[in-house]
């Protein structure tokens, strides 16, 4: 299993590649892998000749350093879960430098209001971060598809957005939500909870299922009324945000219209650990 370290070196195997005319699936990590990421990398599998995961933990894209010194980091154990899938699969680990060269700051994208809604709000800079590293990212491993969770949907819109501004030729593939048995949606944030908030977690998918099963008949302010009404007595699960949004441009609506495509977005506090889930609604 070849796990690089310099960009040189998968620079260099790419070129090989690409005069080959092989189809390279791309998997962008920050590492902790969990079941969710595997799913990604099978699929990635599945669709290409050659498939690379990068593990690299992007400082530009946190918000506080707390979070960022306290995110899981287990470079051994994800190269043998990776091994045990296929030991064809090509890891990119690399060093800050090797990603951002000399300087690391982000760029500071015009995403058409995409970066302004929901996690925007509460992550100011953040998918700037996301972004520059993307583009990096791209550029060194020079993809034919990405693959991307919709946990992260807000994040699945931008970078398809990203590969538009920057003009890059990579075909952007969102991939289901992967859910433990409770309905937990698969984070590597949720190595840090602890037995309480492990357990008290479901809620959030809990929630989300009835706001969809109620949309048909109940106003998005009246949905948004009961799910803070479900977290207000709760004392592991704080409400930062919740938002019924057109998926088209994820802004946030009081009314629904006809033929158009909603999904609800959720962001909750358990201690210091944000955890963040979503649904389409119709
Ligand atoms: O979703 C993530 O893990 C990160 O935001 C990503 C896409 C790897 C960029 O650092």
């Amino acid at each position: 299993m070849k796990v690089y370290n310099k960009r040189l070196d998968i620079t260099t195997d790419v070129a090989t590649f690409k005069q080959q005319n092989k189809t390279i699936g791309f998997v962008p990590t920050m590492g902790a892998l969990h079941n969710g990421h595997l799913a990604l990398i099978k699929r990635a599998l599945d669709e290409n000749e050659v498939v690379i995961a990068s593990i690299f933990v992007n400082p530009t894209q946190f918000n506080t350093t707390e979070d960022l010194v306290n995110y899981p980091r287990t470079l051994d154990s994800d190269v043998e879960l990776l091994s045990r899938l296929s030991t064809d699969i090509i890891v990119f680990a690399p060093l800050p430098n090797e990603v951002y060269g000399d300087e690391m700051k982000s760029i500071t994208y015009d995403f058409k209001g995409l970066e302004h809604e929901m996690e925007g709000k509460f992550r100011p800079g953040h998918f700037n971060g996301v972004g520059t590293v993307l583009k990096h990212l791209f550029t060194i491993v020079s993809p034919t598809r990405a693959y991307f969770g919709e946990k992260d949907f807000q994040q699945l819109q931008i970078v398809k957005k990203l590969v538009e501004i920057e003009k890059m030729s990579v075909k952007i593939i969102g991939c289901p939500i992967y859910r433990e048995e409770s309905g937990l949606a698969l984070s590597s944030r949720n190595k840090r909870l602890n037995e309480i908030q492990y357990a008290a977690a479901p809620l959030i998918y809990k929630t989300l299922k009835q706001v969809k099963k109620d949309f048909g008949t109940k106003s998005a302010t009246l949905l948004s009324e009961w799910v803070s009404e479900q977290f207000k007595n709760n004392t592991t699960l704080v409400l930062e945000y919740f938002e019924i949004a057109k998926v088209s441009d994820l802004k946030s609506i009081k009314r629904k219209q006809e033929h158009v495509k909603y999904r609800a977005f959720i962001a909750v506090f358990a201690g210091k650990i944000r955890l963040i889930d979503n649904i389409a609604l119709n």
